[in-house]
């Protein structure tokens, strides 16, 4: 290893990791440079590398990066670094917490020729996330739930199509933002199994009530009866105050839940899978309250008396 490459590796790395030049690796890596991550087995190439170094600084735009250490070898380098950064946009699908976080990752350059043409890199991004109490979606690595792989794409009118053709209820998902009630209207409620007590729900993430429902340990779910059809038009919109109107109670653990719902749960929020534009959130029911009131029904966008239903 020539002695020249510790300061060019120090700087292109600083100028690409935290001032965003990301060609500045251009005259350090070799045609058919490829990076190898350890955590998930990705591989990608120089672009590859451009896309994820784009990627960690819009999450974290304040990253510092510290080379701790170079260590040569015969045609190969090891590069042991610290970056720190504050995480204010989306990361590894898990909505900005504001927090200031520091990592560490070593990587191992094979050399050719006096440039890159293999990086082998030892570092987690859900070990970071971890080590700040937070979870990651599950899903996160490739191929993410939802990649299509070889297959034709279904069309989307003919996925429309058959959705129209399943009746569902219609729920009111509920959380705290601090001590702000958040909530949407959802039809994706599923229940998984009795025993234990299951239940899914799968949540948009551009819905605003989604960040706070990413950060809480438990959520409300409130099956609507048929005298809640103004909430349902509240909750499928996006007022700033969907609670104004409206007499609502907490659950055991703060959860809001909706007076006059036909059926209203509270359970713990114990797995979050990411599914593309979606996360499906995997719930503990802790505790529920039944009214005998008639359910309301959901069926191609027009809503039914759940009471006035003809039997088979
Ligand atoms: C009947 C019905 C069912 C819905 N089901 C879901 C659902 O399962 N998941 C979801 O993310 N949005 C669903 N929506 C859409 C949200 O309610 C809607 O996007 C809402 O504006 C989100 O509000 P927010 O952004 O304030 O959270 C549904 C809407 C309606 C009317």
């Amino acid at each position: 290893m020539q002695q020249t490459l510790e300061p060019l590796i120090t700087s292109a790395w600083r100028d690409a990791w935290d001032k965003g030049d990301l060609n500045a690796l251009d005259g350090l890596v070799a045609d058919g440079y490829t990076r190898i991550s350890k955590a998930t087995g990705a591989t990608v190439d120089i672009t590859g590398l451009k896309a994820e170094i784009a990627a960690v600084r819009e999450a974290f735009p304040d990253l510092r990066t510290t080379i701790d250490n170079i260590v040569e070898g015969d045609g190969t380098v090891a590069v042991f670094w610290t970056s720190t950064g504050t995480h204010i946009h989306e990361y590894l699908g898990v909505p900005a917490t504001g927090l200031t976080v520091q990592t560490r990752g070593s990587n191992i350059l094979v050399l050719k020729d006096g440039k890159i043409t293999k990086e082998t890199v030892t570092w987690d991004g859900s070990e970071l996330l971890a080590a700040l109490g937070i979870r990651p979606l599950r899903g996160t690595a490739t191929p993410e739930v939802g990649d299509s792989g070889e297959s034709p794409e279904l069309h989307a009118d003919l996925m429309k199509a058959f959705n129209r053709q399943f009746i569902t209820g219609v729920t009111v998902v509920t959380t705290k933002e601090g001590e702000t009630p958040k909530g949407l209207a959802a039809n994706s409620y599923c229940s998984v199994s009795i025993e234990p007590p299951l239940v899914l729900i799968c949540v948009q993430k551009t819905s605003s009530t989604y960040p706070a429902l990413f950060s809480s340990s438990h959520l409300g779910i409130n099956i609507l009866g048929t005298g809640q059809r103004e909430t349902v038009r509240v909750f499928a919109s996006k007022a700033p105050d969907k609670f104004a109107e409206l007499e609502w109670h907490e659950g055991p653990n703060g959860s809001p839940l909706l007076d006059g719902s036909a059926a209203s749960l509270e359970a713990e929020i114990q797995e979050r899978f990411q599914a593309k534009t979606h996360t499906v959130f995997i719930c503990r029911v802790r505790h529920a309250e039944i009214d005998d009131s008639a359910p309301m029904v959901y069926k191609a966008g027009r809503f039914y008396d759940g009471g006035n239903l003809a039997e088979l």
